[in-house]
């Protein structure tokens, strides 16, 4: 495709008009080659805090720091045309006040060209995403499995079982009347994520949810098979490049030691060929 035929990125308010539409697509990415493997296909990429444990290999994503998000934003925004680029704001730089997430959110926007943020919480955080996109900021929430919240959460569990499911629906709702353009839904019950998607006039866009979310998004490490640490049910592997790296590092060492590798193909002659 030439330069000049790209589409353009959709904006937060192409993704709110996609509401009871074709399902939106979205992955993760954090580094310019995946970004560049996904702009085609993607309506929107996530820069996730997922990055701390899928490629630093943190125990959870509370040690990711604005500094971290900067840098990989900024290569994924070297990768993408035609996909619109979200990034998260990092535990500990938007909870206490509304004007401390609007200096980080500003700066997430301003070093790496996101053109949206993304937020953990309900309606506990419906005021801050208020003042953000009432000053220029378009924010997505994320509502159930809040993986910021793990230590009062009590792990990785399903959430909104139950009688639970009431503050969900509440949390939803509280979100889309702040301003967020998209909500994401992480490990709910199916039944909640479909009352939820009908109720709220934002796009729902699950990660172990629901087929009738209006989209879907995955960590691409877990759907490519190259974080392999653990795999969540909601997490169907499409490849399994991490088995395919391995092999390929451990053929590549096994030539190294027999000395077939560089072959006559990789090495050069003294004399440039053609020339006398
Ligand atoms: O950080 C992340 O990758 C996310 C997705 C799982 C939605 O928040």
């Amino acid at each position: 495709m030439s330069a000049t035929a790209h589409k353009t990125a959709p904006l937060p308010d192409d993704i709110r008009g996609r509401k009871g539409g074709d399902p939106l697509v979205s992955l993760t990415a954090y580094t310019t080659p995946m970004a560049q493997m996904m702009d085609d296909h993607c309506d929107f990429v996530l820069v996730g805090d997922s990055v701390g444990m899928v490629l630093h290999g943190l125990p959870s994503t509370l040690g990711v720091t604005m500094d971290m998000m900067i840098m990989h934003g900024q290569a994924v925004a070297r990768g993408l045309q035609s996909a619109m680029m979200v990034i998260d704001m990092p535990f500990g730089s938007y909870e206490e006040s509304p004007q401390h997430a609007f200096r980080n959110a500003a700066r997430l926007m301003a070093e790496t060209g996101a053109g949206a943020v993304k937020l953990e919480g309900g309606a506990h955080m419906a005021e801050t995403i208020a003042f953000l996109v009432m000053r220029g900021i378009p924010v997505m929430a994320h509502i159930g499995l809040t993986p910021q919240s793990i230590n009062t959460l009590g792990g990785y569990k399903v959430q909104g079982r139950g009688d639970a499911g009431a503050a969900l629906i509440t949390d939803a709702k509280a979100v889309a009347a702040a301003g967020a353009f998209a909500v994401v839904l992480e490990k709910v019950p199916a039944n909640l994520a479909d009352q939820i998607t009908s109720d709220i006039d934002i796009p729902t866009i699950g990660i172990g949810a629901s087929a009738g979310c209006d989209g879907q998004i995955l960590v691409v490490d877990d759907m490519l098979g190259l974080f392999t640490a653990f795999k969540a049910k909601f997490v169907k592997r499409y490849a399994e490049l991490g088995t395919q790296g391995e092999a390929a590092i451990a053929e590549y060492a096994r030539e190294v030691r027999a000395r077939s590798f560089p072959g006559p193909e990789h090495i050069f002659a003294d004399q440039a060929p053609g020339k006398g």
